[in-house]
């Protein structure tokens, strides 16, 4: 599509109300990234790209969900619903710019891909005027039809229209149509609302452009890839299936995964060579793994990075802003939150590490808790290179633990702790020889003496 500009409309103004959420339709999640992030990610980029999203009053969360997926989107208030043409001319001052290509895109079908977002503009480099997006829906109620007449689409007729005979036709409309960009507000503009719904249909352009002895082209594509999704269930079906490209694409990539539909991936997650993910593991958005980490079986990571040889779990909960160095190792029963473990730090059992630096190659004993929040405040701790913290520690923030420093097990370091030192901070043990022995005798003797 080299030289030909375009510009990506996405209609996001629906109400989503049979999702019965708070949360507008478009902002729910599929594999940690929005319904609206995915289907811009999915439009055309770079130089001459443009994109414009159309929103519900009152939609603000929209625009600013927009912005952050694709920074320069421009946005659009859709007053009032009155149909998805309607919706489209919202954008009117983008589309009279004129780019050469004016792709339309449904805010709520988040599984379609770039490439056949770029296969629909081919028939308008061709000529065409229009090309419509088909799939064979195995349910065709609900859909628009496409009706084709010696081999040329002809109309698109909506359910409420149609008669008996267009009904059983189930080559459907996916909704995504792509405009020769120059003809667009002439054909948009002529679209009336004479339908039973009363609202302007964007599939009467395939009318209107036969009308004017223009071409419209339909390009075919699976169903599964125009899913639309107006209930939490089909939203729940959109996972499935994204969940299955992703972990399709991790291995080809090369993951090794002995139960791939028990992993939970990201739609940006990224993996080095060789990584290995066992059973039962979720990650969020915002997730790196490099070369030759292992996950182990229940852990959950979000917006963490992995280095290469990490190791990480079996249930090791790693929370945002953790990064862990070559060859870090954490291991069960272990939170990590706003951490960096430079290369080879251990954590192995049973801690919570939160606002915190960790020096290479410290050795973090099982239950240590940096005590980072004093009810109004978090505070950082900072461990050196090469430090030993022994088990049962607590270190209350803001406090800094020296290179090579030790702390003994059981201490609440309060005060710092210069390089090489020992820290220990406990009372004085006591021993008395003997003491249990007289103890249970004396029990016993009770015990007996009762019965
Ligand atoms: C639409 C198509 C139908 C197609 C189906 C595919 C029309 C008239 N019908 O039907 O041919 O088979 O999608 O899923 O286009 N929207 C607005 N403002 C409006 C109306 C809709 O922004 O005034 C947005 C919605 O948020 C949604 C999209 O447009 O993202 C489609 O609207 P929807 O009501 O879901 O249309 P369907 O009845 O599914
Ligand atoms: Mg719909």
């Amino acid at each position: 599509m080299t030289g030909r500009t375009s510009l990506t409309i996405v209609l996001a103004a629906g109400e989503g109300t049979r999702m019965r959420s708070s949360t507008p339709k478009v902002l729910h999640p599929v594999a940690g990234q929005s319904l609206l992030a995915h289907v811009l990610r999915a439009a055309p980029d770079g130089p001459g790209a443009a994109l414009a999203v159309v929103i519900g009053p009152d939609h603000q969360a929209v625009a600013d969900e927009a912005r952050r997926a694709r920074p320069g989107t421009s946005t659009f208030v859709q007053r009032e619903r009155l149909g998805t043409a309607h919706a489209v001319l919202a954008a009117r001052e983008a589309i009279a710019r004129g780019a050469d290509d004016l792709l339309v895109v449904f805010g709520d079908t988040p599984l379609i891909s770039a490439a056949t977002l770029q296969r629909m503009r081919a028939p308008l480099q061709d000529g065409a005027a229009l090309t419509v997006l088909g799939f064979r829906a195995a349910n065709p109620t609900g859909y628009g039809r496409l009706l084709v007449e010696g081999g040329r689409l002809v109309a698109i007729r909506e359910q409420a229209d149609a008669s008996a005979e267009e009904r059983k036709i189930t080559l459907c409309n996916a909704g995504v149509m792509a405009f020769d960009g120059h003809r667009a507000l002439q054909i948009l503009e002529k679209i009336g609302h004479a339908n039973s719904k009363g609202e302007y249909y964007l599939p009467d352009a395939v009318a209107i452009v036969r009308d004017m002895g223009l071409q419209a082209a339909v390009i075919e594509t699976s169903e599964d890839e125009v899913r639309g999704i107006n209930t939490k269930s089909q939203l729940a079906e959109a996972e499935a299936v994204m969940q299955a490209r992703l972990r399709q694409a991790a291995l080809d990539a090369g993951v090794t995964m002995i139960a791939p539909d028990t992993v939970y991936l990201a739609a940006d997650t990224t993996f080095g060579a060789n990584v290995t993910i066992e059973p039962f593991v979720v990650i969020g958005p915002g997730v790196s793994i490099a070369d030759g980490a292992v996950i182990h079986a229940f852990s959950h990571i979000v917006q963490a990075s992995i280095g290469r040889n990490a190791s990480v779990g079996p249930y090791a909960r790693l929370r945002p802003g953790t990064a862990l160095g070559e060859g870090a190792r954490i291991g069960n029963f272990v939170e990590t939150k706003a951490a960096v473990l430079e290369a080879g730090v251990k954590v192995n059992h049973l801690s919570y590490i939160g606002d915190s630096h960790i020096g290479a190659g410290a050795n973090i004993g099982a239950g240590t808790i940096t005590c980072n929040y004093d009810g109004f405040n978090k505070h950082k701790t900072s461990i050196g290179a090469g430090a030993f913290v022994g088990s049962n520690t607590s270190l209350v923030a803001p406090v800094k633990i020296g290179s090579g420093a030790y702390v003994g097990s059981g201490s609440v370091v309060t005060r710092d702790v210069p390089d090489d030192a020992l820290a220990l901070e406990r009372s004085t043990q006591t021993t008395r020889a003997g003491w249990a022995a007289r103890y249970r005798d004396m029990k016993m003797r009770d015990k007996s003496a009762k019965t």
